[in-house]
């Protein structure tokens, strides 16, 4: 099977490589040198690529969009019609965003910007003790990344609560859903995980009216995406005193511009939508399944619901 890819320059290799080594009968080119239109019975890209060049190949069977998010693929001109998309749901990528939901929410849980603040300082001087289980968890979205969040820090001892659009149980997390379930949870998070969909319903979602719901002194964590948050609301709630910090690793626009506030922000822990990065090596597996499915005519496995929006 001839199939397209299109990438970073950085990692095209590397994913070349990776397909590859799991299937060694796969014709891989390396967009742009795509060869004869006609060929190409499957692309693998990511967001930089234009939906509306994908229509230049008339026999693609399969898009395999390389990660988790597929906001992207929503805009027009999508998709070309008829085409089935396949998301990467890998347990890799998860395990990076439980990493990074943990280092920060232990950051702020743990005082470690107060401690560092008072070493840089020259300052010994013990903090007031947190208390694990009083540090209410809210994660929204108890999908593949949110799931594993929940689990791992209800592990840590914390309570956890989550919200969904529709209602979903996972053992020992306390689950709301629509809109009055979001507001009640608002209210009890003492630490707010973001880790949704990105989608006409979500966009906004993090804006003065709900930041202000939050406890006083509430932490802010969002590593799903910039278009989540009303990023001047955020601000404002930051210098308010009203939250106490955030960490962010998707902006709306990125690069996030340099003159931004949210750079030198002391409250502002960023990073550069680095939370969790696809390996090649792991998701290469479920990507040549799928190209496989494909060839046998199956629907890809992990496929984009475009009318739910994830
Ligand atoms: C990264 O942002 C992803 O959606 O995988």
């Amino acid at each position: 099977m001839t199939i397209l890819l299109s990438t970073k320059a950085a990692t095209m290799e590397a994913w070349r490589d990776a397909l590859l080594a799991v299937d060694p009968a796969l014709d891989v080119r390396l967009f742009p040198d795509a060869g004869d239109p006609a060929g190409i019975e499957a692309a693998v890209c990511w967001t930089a690529h234009s939906m509306a060049e994908l229509r230049r190949y008339p026999n693609l069977k399969l898009i395999v969009s390389m990660g988790a998010g597929v906001d992207h693929l929503m805009r027009p001109p999508g998709p070309p019609p008829g085409i089935p998309v396949a998301r990467l749901v890998d347990t890799r990528l998860t395990q990076g965003m439980t990493e990074w939901v943990l280092l920060n929410v232990l950051r702020f849980h743990r005082q470690d910007g107060e401690y560092r603040a008072q070493q840089a300082a020259g300052i010994w001087n013990e903090l007031p003790a947190p208390d694990t289980a009083e540090r209410r968890i809210g994660i929204l979205g108890l999908g593949e990344l949110g799931g594993d969040a929940a689990r791992k820090l209800l592990a840590l001892g914390f309570p956890v609560m989550g919200w969904s659009r529709r209602p979903k149980s996972l053992p020992g997390v306390e689950a709301f859903d629509g809109p009055a379930g979001l507001d009640a949870m608002l209210a009890r998070s003492d630490i707010l995980v973001c880790l949704l969909p990105l989608t006409a319903d979500t966009r906004s979602v993090l804006n003065a009216r709900s930041l202000g719901l939050l406890p006083r002194g509430a932490f802010l964590l969002n590593a799903a995406r910039g278009g989540h948050v009303v990023q001047d609301d955020l601000l404002a709630a930051l210098d308010s005193g009203h939250l106490a910090g955030a960490a962010l690793d998707v902006f709306e626009p990125e690069p996030l511009p340099a003159s931004h506030g949210f750079w030198h922000h002391p409250k502002v822990i960023l990073t550069p939508h680095a939370a969790s990065i696809t390996i090649p090596r792991s998701a290469a597996p479920q990507v040549v399944e799928n190209i496989h499915r494909a060839r046998r005519g199956l629907p890809p496995n992990n496929q984009v619901d475009f009318t739910a929006g994830y």
